[in-house]
C-alpha cells in the first residue's frame, strides 16, 4: 500500500505586501476623470476593484466614497453614473464573455435587483432574439403590471414615491357631495405607511367619515381601531367635538397616529379682502389655532405615535405664508421629528376649473394660487 509521505511544511516568510497608496479623493477624481464617459464597465471595473477596497480599509461606506468623488470640481461621473457604473460591473464582471450585446446588460444591473430575475430576463432575451427595446419594454411592463398587483393585493391606489395625483376619489371612501372631502386615497396611502396593526387611529376633522369608509371597507386596514370627531358630524361614526374649544377628547399617551385634516379657513384668507394688511393677523391666528392643536396632539399621543397634517401656503399677490413651513417649526418645538413630506397635486378637474377663471389677482397684483398641498408627517419622541 502506498504510503503518503509526510511532507515537511516549511514555515513561509511573510512576504512584505506593499502599503496600500495614501488614499486621496483627489487622485482617484484625476484617474476617473480619464475614463470615456461611455466606458461604464471599464469605470465599474475600476471602482470595485481599485477604489472600494481601499476606501474600506479607511473605514469608508461606498456610497460615501462615491458622493466625495462626484463632488470633486471638474469630474465628469455624477453619483447616480458612478454608482450605476459599480452595479454594471459587480453583477456582470464577465460581461464579455456573455452572448448579448453590452448595453442589455448594463440595463439589467441598474434596473432589476434580483439576480434570479437578471438571469431569467436575459434567457428570454437570447431565445426570443430581443432587441434593447424589446428588454427596456417588458421590463417596463412587468414592473406596471406588478404596482397593479400590488394595489389590488392592498386594495387601494397604493403609491411609492412621495408625489400623489389622484384623477378622480375613489368613491368608496368618502361622502360624494361633501365639500373639502379628500381623496380617500391620501388617507389609505398615509394608514400604510404611517399605521400597523390594531393602532388606534383618530382623525379629528372627519368631514365625511373618509377614514373611517377606508377602515371598514380596506381588509389591510380592518384591524386598525378608530375614533372620528368633527365639529359638525354627518353620520352616527363621528362625534360632536369643536378642537378648539375642547380639545382631542382622548386620555393622554393613547393614540398610535392622528390624522389632521383642518377646514380651509384655518389658513386660506378670502383673497378678495385686504390680505396683505391682515398677513400679520392671518399668522397670527394661524399660530394660536395651530399650538393649542399640536399641543393636544402631544399629549394625546403614545411615545413614538405619529401625526399626519395636511396643509398648503397661502399666496396673497406680493407675499405669501409658507404654512407648511410654520406648522414644521411648531411641531420641532413642541418635540416632534419630521418623518414624511407628501406633495398632493390637486386633481386636474379642480386645476382646470381654475384655468377657466383666468389669472387671479389681489389688489391688481398677478397672484399665483396653490396647486399643490402638502401632507407632512411627524412622530413624538
Ligand atoms: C377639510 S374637512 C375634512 C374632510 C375629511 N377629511 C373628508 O375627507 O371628508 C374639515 C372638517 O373640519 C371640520 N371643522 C371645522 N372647524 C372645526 C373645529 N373647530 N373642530 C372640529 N372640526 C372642525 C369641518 O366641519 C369639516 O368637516
Amino acid at each position: 500500500m502506498a504510503q503518503k509521505t509526510k511532507q515537511k511544511v516549511q514555515a513561509k516568510r511573510p512576504v512584505a505586501k506593499p502599503e496600500p497608496k495614501e488614499f486621496s479623493i483627489v487622485d482617484l477624481a484625476r484617474e476617473l476623470n480619464s475614463f470615456n464617459v461611455d466606458n461604464y464597465w471599464d469605470l465599474g471595473r475600476f471602482l470595485v476593484d481599485k477604489v472600494m477596497p481601499t476606501a474600506r480599509k479607511q473605514g469608508m461606506f461606498e456610497d460615501q466614497v462615491l458622493k466625495m468623488i462626484s463632488s470633486q470640481p471638474g469630474i465628469k461621473f455624477p453619483f447616480s453614473v458612478l454608482k450605476q457604473c459599480q452595479q454594471y460591473y459587480s453583477y456582470y464582471p464577465d460581461v464579455k464573455k456573455r452572448s448579448l450585446p453590452e448595453v442589455f446588460y448594463f440595463d439589467l444591473a441598474t434596473k432589476i435587483d434580483e439576480s434570479k430575475r437578471r438571469d431569467q430576463y436575459e434567457k428570454m432575451a437570447v431565445d426570443f432574439k430581443w432587441t434593447i427595446s424589446d428588454l427596456r419594454k417588458k421590463i417596463h411592463d412587468d414592473d406596471l403590471a406588478r404596482r397593479l398587483d400590488e394595489r389590488t393585493k392592498y386594495g387601494f391606489d397604493l403609491r411609492e414615491r412621495n408625489v400623489w395625483s389622484f384623477d378622480a376619489p375613489d368613491p368608496r371612501f368618502g361622502k360624494v357631495n361633501f365639500k373639502g372631502r379628500l381623496p380617500g386615497q391620501i388617507i389609505a396611502n398615509a394608514l400604510f405607511y404611517y399605521t400597523k396593526s390594531n393602532d388606534y387611529v383618530v382623525d379629528p376633522f372627519a368631514g365625511s367619515g373618509t377614514l373611517a369608509d377606508i377602515v371598514d371597507t380596506v381588509s389591510h386596514f380592518q384591524d386598525r381601531k378608530y375614533k372620528l370627531y368633527d365639529s359638525n358630524p354627518v353620520d352616527e361614526r363621528i362625534a360632536r367635538n369643536n378642537i378648539l374649544l375642547t380639545g382631542i377628547p382622548e386620555q393622554s399617551n393613547a393614540v398610535d397616529y392622528i390624522f389632521l385634516d383642518p377646514p380651509t379657513e384655518f389658513t386660506q384668507k378670502d383673497s378678495s379682502s385686504d390680505f396683505e394688511v391682515s398677513l400679520d393677523a392671518a399668522r397670527a391666528d394661524f399660530l394660536l389655532k395651530f399650538k393649542g392643536i399640536i399641543r393636544e396632539c402631544s399629549r394625546v399621543l403614545k411615545s413614538g405615535g405619529k401625526v399626519s397634517i395636511i396643509i398648503e401656503p397661502a399666496f396673497a399677490g406680493k407675499e405669501f405664508i409658507d404654512f407648511p413651513n410654520e406648522v414644521t417649526h411648531l411641531f420641532r418645538e413642541m418635540g416632534f421629528k419630521g418623518i414624511g413630506k407628501v406633495y398632493l397635486l390637486k386633481r386636474s378637474s379642480e386645476s382646470a376649473l381654475k384655468m377657466a377663471a383666468g389669472i387671479a389677482e389681489v389688489k391688481g397684483i398677478r397672484a399665483l394660487t396653490s396647486d399643490c398641498r402638502e401632507m407632512l408627517t411627524f412622530q413624538k419622541s
